[in-house]
């Protein structure tokens, strides 16, 4: 593991994500993250396929920053992706291993124990897409967090990042329900300070020389845990950007 002056990792959150780990794929309450996965796989191939005029995905190098046990991990490898994943938890990259040696027919997925501000030290302009599925809402420098994904793409790779919204509605959803009435996520999961505006989580994107394809918003139906696409970013959404592009 490369050695790094700077960690944006909360304990607070490691500790949190390391309680959840054991059960991770089990988890019943997890099914809200998965159904986003889920909708998410075939949007990400899309975007990837049309930017990389029908490359074969395998050929695209593609890094998962905070992959926790692998939810959109194996969803992209098994949509074709050629993907290494990285989490700084030891014990969800341990689950995401184990959870793929049960499966023969995935492709090989590589699993690292790495914050994303170690990972890019050693791998800088490394990649065709980085992608960061709900992990911004976890740090504490949204700024440092995509300066260090952007450095590991190649000049003209890709970028998809989503993450909570901060309005009064995503702290109902997200903290009130899902926290306190529900019991969903354990309490103190999320961090309203956290939480990101689309707006301005597209205007750090764009100052790492990236242009905003497409922003999508996302809503989750709470009681049957399932999630779909919106037309506001006001509770979730998820930001495709490329450098390069006009
Ligand atoms: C909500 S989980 C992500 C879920 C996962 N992306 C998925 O699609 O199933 C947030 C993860 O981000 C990881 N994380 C937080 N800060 C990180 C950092 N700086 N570098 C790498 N991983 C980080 C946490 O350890 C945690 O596993």
């Amino acid at each position: 593991m490369a050695s790094s002056s700077r960690t944006i990792v909360d304990q607070k959150d490691y500790d949190l994500f390391k309680n959840l780990s054991s059960n991770w794929w089990n988890n019943p309450d997890m099914k809200l993250l998965r159904s986003t996965c889920n909708l998410f796989v075939p949007y990400i191939c899309e975007k990837i396929q049309e930017s990389y005029e029908n490359k074969p995905l395998h050929s695209l190098r593609i890094l998962e920053v905070g992959c926790a046990g692998g939810f959109l991990t194996e969803g992209l490898a098994q949509a074709g992706c050629n993907v290494v994943a990285i989490d700084v938890n030891k014990e969800l990259i341990e689950i995401a291993k184990a959870h793929l040696d049960l499966d023969s027919s995935l492709p090989k997925i590589i699993y690292l124990t790495e914050s994303i501000e170690e990972h890019c030290i050693e791998n800088r302009q490394k990649y065709d897409v980085v992608l960061s599925n709900f992990v911004l809402e976890h740090v504490d420098e949204h700024d440092y967090f995509i300066k260090c994904c952007s450095d590991c793409l190649k000049p003209s790779g890709l970028l998809f990042i989503s993450t909570i919204a901060k309005t009064f509605w995503s702290w109902i959803c997200t903290i009130v329900l899902l926290e306190y009435i529900l019991g969903i996520v354990p309490l103190g999961a999320h961090d309203y300070y956290k939480y990101i505006n689309a707006s301005d989580a597209e205007c750090i994107i764009r100052s790492y020389g990236f242009a905003i394809k497409n922003t999508r918003g996302i809503f989750c139906n709470l009681l049957n845990k399932t999630s779909f696409f919106v037309p506001t970013n006001a509770f979730a959404y998820i930001i495709f950007a490329a450098r390069n592009a006009e």
